[in-house]
This record gives C-alpha cells, structure tokens and sequence, in this order.
C-alpha cells in the first residue's frame, strides 16, 4: 500500500513551532517512526510552504497512491484551490490536525478540505497521522 503524507506551511518547524499547542517532536524524526512502525506500508512525504506546491502534489499522487494524510495547517482554512484538488483527484484523502482546531480562533473553524476528505482527525496531536494510516490499513485489507 503506497500513502502519501502531504504536511502545509509551518508545519516543518514542528518540534520548535509552539510546543504547547504542537508538542516537541519533530516530524522528520516522527516520519522515521512511522516508517519503522509499519514497514509494509511505502511512504512518501511532501511538505511545502507554498499553496500551489500543495495542489501540485496532490495532483501527482492523487491518481497514484492508495491514500492521502492531508494536513494543509494554514490553508485548511483559506484554500479553495486546495479543496477542490481533492475534489478533482481519485485517491481518497484524510485530513488531520495535530491541535484540536475547534478549540481555537473561530477562523480555525472553516475547513476547506473536510467536507471533500472521507474523514478528519482532529486535535489528537501527532498520532492523527497514526490514526489515518489505520484507516487506510483497514480500507486496503
Ligand atoms: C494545524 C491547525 C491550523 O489551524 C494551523 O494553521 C496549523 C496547524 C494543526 O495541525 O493543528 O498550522 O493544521
């Protein structure tokens, strides 16, 4: 099963980036655990800055992979474009947010991407990735 990690802006600061809203770990180390952690699964993982790049990946691997973790931070809440790549794409996609998002700023609230995702794991800090690998596990047996 090929799955794809897709992680927006900010989001490779992790480890450095507010801890107490987004824990210590970094995701490169968490990424390494993932892979040891389910090593039938093959992995890729693509974080950016930059919106445009984000549908551009989705673009590529949403005809390619079996699923998509899709966590675009900042641009869960103002890209339309981004929604309506998962929208365009084949693969099925599961949105996740390390911070419980509904606990926060009421512009955190809107999300252009959950009502095109099959689901979204929200606030369960970096095991969300964990929980949507799951998913993907249970879809695919
Ligand atoms: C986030 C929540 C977003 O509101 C925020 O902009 C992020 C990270 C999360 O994982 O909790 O950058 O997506």
């Amino acid at each position: 099963m090929k799955l794809i990690i897709i992680n927006g802006p900010n989001l490779n600061l992790l480890g450095k980036r507010e801890p107490g809203v987004y824990g210590n770990q970094d995701f490169n180390s968490f990424y390494l655990e993932l892979q040891e952690k389910y090593p039938a699964v093959q992995f890729e993982y693509f974080q950016s800055n930059i919106e445009g790049e984000i549908v551009d990946a989705l673009q590529k691997y949403g005809f390619e992979s079996d699923g998509i973790i899709l966590n675009p931070a900042a641009y869960t809440h103002t890209s339309v474009a981004i929604g309506d790549a998962i929208a365009a794409i084949k693969t099925p996609v599961i949105e996740v947010h390390i911070s419980n998002v509904h606990a926060r700023e009421p512009f955190r609230h809107l999300s252009h991407v959950s009502g095109k995702s099959i689901g979204s794991i929200i606030g369960m800090g970096l095991n969300g990735y964990v929980l949507a690998i799951e998913h993907f596990l249970y879809l695919n047996k």
